[in-house]
């Protein structure tokens, strides 16, 4: 007799992009469920001062609180030249610090930021790195992705979000933001982080 063997896994996000994307890499033997599908609806801590430590702090918010065994991410920018900025701050960069852009929208204003942070600058060296922080049966595992690249001296293409436009990955001509999603979604960070879970997971 065939035996299918599911298990169910909260990945601590609201984000349906990012749930649809994780949960095609880890294939059909998972159900993965949002926080909004399980009922929680609390603003999950998030003020750690490391990828690492953010991405932990809100795995183990949602299994200490409600005992579900969880995995969460955290993603930033990291520029050579600038000592690793925005980095963990790469969501609300163009927010704080000098300058700053409270009245534009806040992926432009960071993008706008950065370009005006990196002028003159040759060395454009950068990289995405996201961390899967995860909680199961109580203990605590993390997962790392990373795409080396470089900072674009101005914005290019219209796909993906966020910084997509000015970096460009080793290896290809063009920004994230001129490449066909699909084809990002299975090169990138976040990809390569949950491609390492999965492992994980299927071998548990
Ligand atoms: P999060 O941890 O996934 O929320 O990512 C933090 C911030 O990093 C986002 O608000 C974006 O600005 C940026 N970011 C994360 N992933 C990507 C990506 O794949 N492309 C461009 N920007 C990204």
């Amino acid at each position: 007799m065939a035996f299918s063997f599911f298990m169910e896994l909260i990945f601590a996000t609201n984000n349906p992009h990012k749930l649809k994307e994780v949960g095609a890499l880890l294939g059909a033997s998972f159900q993965l469920c949002g926080l909004r599908e399980k009922g929680i609806t609390d603003r999950l801590p998030e003020d750690r001062d490391t990828l690492e430590g953010n991405a932990m702090q809100k795995a183990r918010y949602v299994y200490d609180r409600y005992a579900l065994d969880c995995f969460a991410d955290d993603t930033g920018l990291e520029v050579d030249a600038l000592n690793g900025e925005p980095g963990v701050f790469s969501a609300r960069y163009s927010r704080m610090g000098d300058p700053v852009f409270p009245e534009m929208e806040v992926s432009a204003g960071n993008v706008k930021k950065l370009l005006i942070k990196m002028e003159g600058m040759q060395n454009r060296k950068a990289r995405f790195r996201t961390v899967i922080a995860l909680v199961i049966n109580g203990t605590e595992h993390l997962f790392e992705g990373r795409v080396e690249g470089n900072i674009t001296q101005e914005p290019a293409g219209t796909s993906g979000f966020g910084y997509d436009p000015v970096f460009r990955p080793d290896g290809y001509e063009g920004t994230f933001a001129q490449m066909d999603l699909s084809m990002k979604n299975q090169i990138s960070h976040r990809a390569i982080a949950a491609r390492k879970l999965a492992e994980f997971l299927k071998n548990m």
